[in-house]
Parts: structure tokens; C-alpha cells; sequence
């Protein structure tokens, strides 16, 4: 039965390096297995979004992130980190998971194998 399933990748070998990428900016693109994804971080936390704004498909590169939102740099439209909703639209969100040290991101894919 074709059913969806959380497919984890590892993203770094060890957290500092995803802590040093987001040193000096609150988000920057970075690309991976799953293709162009935007890391971005909030109040102390880590997301991960697909680079695509759902408003006109363009590159959320050189966003802005304040008050728990990615900001769009080219329309200025705000969708939230927590759920990437935000005006009626969403950015797709992949979850992270830190696990001994390592970081990982999650897709989901479908499977015929349950
Ligand atoms: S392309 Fe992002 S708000 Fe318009």
C-alpha cells in the first residue's frame, strides 16, 4: 500500500557546523540531497525550508527573520518558522533532528513499502 513516510538524511556530522553557517546571518541557503534549502535561525532554534517563496517561486535568499518569521526579500510576505504558514500561503518545511551531536532533515517521500 503506497503510503508517506519521514525519510531522515545527514545533514552535518556535527551541530557547529550548521551553528557556524548561521554565525553571522540568521539564514543562508545551502544545498544538500533534497536540492537548494534555506536554514534559518530563530530565538535560539533551527529550521529548514525548501528555497522556494509560495508566493511568486522565487529564492528566499538574503531573507530577513524577526519575531519567529522568515521575511520574503521580495514582496515581504512573513511565514512563520514554526509552521512555515503565512499569508494564506505556506514554505515547506523540513523538520531537523539532533541526534549525538549529528543534524539530520527529514523529507517526506512515498513508499510502497509502508
Ligand atoms: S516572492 Fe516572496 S513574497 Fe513575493
Amino acid at each position: 500500500m503506497l503510503s508517506k513516510k519521514l525519510k531522515w538524511q545527514l545533514l552535518f556530522e556535527e551541530k557547529k557546523q550548521l551553528e557556524d553557517l548561521l554565525q553571522s546571518s540568521n539564514s543562508v541557503v545551502y544545498k544538500n540531497v533534497f536540492g537548494e534549502i534555506l536554514l534559518v535561525k530563530s530565538d535560539g532554534d533551527y529550521y529548514a525550508f525548501k528555497n522556494k517563496c509560495p508566493h511568486q517561486n522565487k529564492s528566499l535568499e538574503n531573507c530577513k527573520v524577526a519575531d519567529g518569521n522568515v521575511i520574503c526579500p521580495w514582496h515581504q510576505y512573513q511565514f512563520s518558522c514554526e509552521t512555515g504558514r503565512g499569508h494564506g500561503l505556506h514554505v515547506e518545511k523540513y523538520p531537523l533532528k539532533f541526534e549525538k551531536d549529528s543534524v539530520y532533515i527529514g523529507k517526506e517521500a512515498w513508499t510502497i513499502f509502508g
